[in-house]
C-alpha cells in the first residue's frame, strides 16, 4: 500500500507566471512575495508583481534571503508578513526563497503558499520539506510538515534561462540526487519509481545541454520537469545517505546544497550499491546499458562520473574548504547526518564509522 502527496495544483509551461494570476488571486488578497536580490534584479519578480497588479492582489516584496535560510532571515520575513497584514505567501526563486516561504507559512497559521521556481533543482515546489539553519548551532534542520505543501506550484521554464552555469550545475545535480536517492530508498513506491526514472533520464540528457547553453529552452523545460518529478519522488520516498551527509557540509562550510550533494553523490551511492544492486542496474539500463546487473550498475556510475566532469563539479579542496577545519568538524557532521534520519532510508545499514569514512575519502583524490 502507498499514498501520494502532491501540490494542490501545478501550472506548467512557458509563460505560466503570467497566466496563473487568477489561481493566485483565488488564494488571498495580500501576498508577501519572498525572493532574493539576484532574482529581483533579473526582472523576474517584476513579471510576478505585474500579474498581481492586473488581478488586484496587494503585495509586499521581501528580498533579504541571502543564500540558504536561517532562523534570523525567516524571523525578519515573518515580521514583514505581520506588519503588512498579509494573508498568503509567494516564494519565487531557487530553493532558498521557497523554503523561506514554507517557514513563514508554518509560523503564520499555515497561510496559503504559492511557489515559483527559477532554478531546475530543489523541487521544493513539490514537497513537504524545508531546511532552515539554526544560527546559534550552525545546524541545518530538515523540517517535514505536510501542511506546507504548496497550494499552487507555477513552473515556467523561461524563468530559468538567466541562471548562471554554476547554479544550473548545482541545482541540476540536486534534482538528480533526489531522483536516484528516492529510487534507491527503503520508502520507494511504484509511483515514485516511475517519476524517478523519468527524472534521471531527463537529467542525463538535458543537464549538459542546459549547462552548455542556458538559453536552450528545450533543455530548460526538460530540466524543469525533471526537478518537479524528482521533488514528487522525495516528497513520497524521501532522500537517503547523500542528503544526510550533505546538509552538514552546507551548514558548516556554506557550500551550496546541490554542489555538496554532487561532491558526495558518487562515493555515497558506491557505498549503497551492494544494498540494492538491481536498482542501480535498472538505472543503468534506463540510460542504455546492457549486461549483468553488476555491469549495468557500473555503467551508471561511469555515466555519473562523466556528467560530474562535464558540468565541472568541484572537489571540497577545489571549492576552497580548509582540510584541517573539515576534519575537526567531521565528528559533529557525522552526528548531524545520522540525527537527520535520511541515512536510515538507505537500503543498507549505515553507521557513524561508514559516514566518517566517506567524509574522509572526499579528500583522497
Ligand atoms: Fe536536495
Amino acid at each position: 500500500m502507498f499514498q501520494v502527496l502532491m501540490p494542490n495544483r501545478t501550472i506548467v509551461g512557458e509563460g505560466a507566471i503570467t497566466s496563473a494570476k487568477e489561481q493566485i488571486q483565488s488564494l488571498g488578497t495580500n501576498a508577501l512575495v519572498i525572493s532574493g536580490k539576484i532574482v529581483e534584479k533579473s526582472g523576474i519578480v517584476k513579471k510576478l508583481t505585474a500579474s498581481l497588479d492586473e488581478v488586484g492582489v496587494k503585495y509586499t516584496v521581501f528580498t533579504d534571503i541571502k543564500g540558504e535560510p536561517d532562523d534570523l532571515m525567516v524571523a525578519a520575513a515573518k515580521e514583514v508578513y505581520d506588519q503588512s497584514g498579509c494573508d498568503m505567501i509567494i516564494g519565487i526563486g531557487g530553493g532558498s526563497p521557497q523554503d523561506s516561504a514554507k517557514a513563514v507559512s508554518a509560523a503564520s497559521d499555515y497561510a496559503p503558499i504559492v511557489l515559483i521556481p527559477t532554478t531546475a533543482g530543489s523541487g521544493s515546489e513539490a514537497t513537504k520539506f524545508y531546511c532552515v539553519t539554526e544560527s546559534a548551532t550552525d545546524t541545518k534542520k530538515l523540517i517535514t510538515d505536510e501542511k506546507i505543501i504548496p497550494k499552487l506550484a507555477i513552473i515556467d521554464p523561461t524563468l530559468c534561462v538567466t541562471a548562471p552555469k554554476s547554479i544550473t550545475a548545482a541545482t541540476g545535480m540536486d534534482a538528480l540526487t533526489h531522483a536516484v536517492e528516492a529510487f534507491t530508498s527503503k520508502k520507494a513506491t511504484p509511483y515514485t519509481d516511475m517519476f524517478a526514472l523519468s527524472a534521471i533520464k531527463r537529467v542525463f540528457e538535458f543537464l549538459p545541454r542546459a549547462y552548455a547553453n542556458g538559453e536552450d529552452i528545450e533543455a530548460r523545460t526538460e530540466m524543469s520537469f525533471a526537478a518537479y518529478e524528482a521533488g514528487v519522488c522525495i516528497n513520497n520516498a524521501s532522500v537517503t545517505l547523500v542528503h544526510g551527509m550533505s546538509r552538514p557540509i552546507g551548514a558548516l562550510f556554506h557550500v551550496p546544497h546541490g554542489i555538496s550533494n554532487a561532491m558526495l553523490i558518487t562515493k555515497c551511492l558506491l557505498f549503497a550499491k551492494d544494498g540494492c544492486l538491481e536498482r542501480f542496474a535498472t538505472i543503468g539500463r534506463e540510460l542504455g546499458a546492457a549486461g549483468t546487473d553488476a555491469e549495468c550498475a557500473d555503467i551508471f556510475f561511469d555515466y555519473l562520473a562523466d556528467l560530474c566532469k562535464t558540468i565541472e563539479i568541484p572537489t571540497l579542496e577545489e571549492y576552497g574548504i580548509d582540510r584541517e577545519t573539515f576534519f575537526l568538524k567531521m565528528d559533529k557532521m557525522a552526528d548531524d547526518a545520522i540525527a537527520s534520519g535520511s541515512p536510515g532510508n538507505t537500503k543498507k545499514e549505515v553507521n557513524k564509522k561508514d559516514i566518517l569514512k566517506i567524509y574522509t575519502d572526499l579528500w583522497s583524490e
